[in-house]
């Protein structure tokens, strides 16, 4: 039976693209049951529609607290009897509600070598501390800003000539491939 996954994004959603690519391909042994987003307007909402995937729009400005936002969350993955989450560009901390639920079924992808470069500007910290290299990290989310163990990450040089463009061309290539290997292997060996 495929995994029963659900993808968390906030923003363009190529990463939400890259993961249905590969499961239409057979390399990931998965279905997006669901797309979470907290952005109803965010471009990913798109790609999940030309898929025919439901999304689901938490609106987290309707409930007290972020733990009740995610309770109310959990009920809906709950429907889709999800097994697995995976966070792509989603821009929020998860918090210990979501996390006893799902323990060690949550993943995010980060685009640097974490520990280095948390935080909602990895690339661009990464080319301004003029490291030599940097490149995407593979995780299991804790309740930390991108702290969680690490599964998996993979480098990519930093060259002189790099431009914020040009890194982030390079870093969301890798992502695009490792996080759905990382994926698959842990469906695998789960
Ligand atoms: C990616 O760079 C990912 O590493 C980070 O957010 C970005 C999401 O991009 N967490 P996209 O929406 O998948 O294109």
């Amino acid at each position: 039976m495929p995994t029963k996954l659900a993808v968390f994004a906030s923003g363009t959603g190529s990463n939400f693209v890259a993961i249905a690519d590969a499961i239409a391909n057979d390399q990931l042994d998965a279905q997006i049951e669901v797309l979470v987003v907290d952005k109803i307007n965010a471009p990913v909402v798109q790609r999940a529609a030309e898929r025919n995937i439901p999304v689901f729009h938490l609106k987290y400005k309707d409930f007290a607290t972020k733990e009740l936002a995610e309770a109310a969350l959990v009920t809906e993955l709950q429907k889709y009897a999800v097994e697995l989450i995976a966070l792509a560009g989603f821009m929020r901390i998860i918090t210990g509600t979501l996390l006893a639920v799902y323990p060690n079924k949550i993943i995010n992808i980060h685009p640097s070598l974490l520990p280095a470069f948390p935080g909602r500007h990895g690339i661009d910290d990464a080319l301004a501390a003029q490291v030599s290299q940097t490149g995407v990290t593979i995780h299991y989310v804790d309740s930390g800003i991108d702290s969680g163990t690490i599964i998996a990450q993979q480098a990519v040089t930093i060259e002189p000539t790099d431009t914020i463009t040009t890194l982030a061309t390079k870093i969301h290539a890798l992502e695009h491939v490792l996080y759905p290997t990382t994926l698959a292997q842990l469906i695998k060996h789960n």
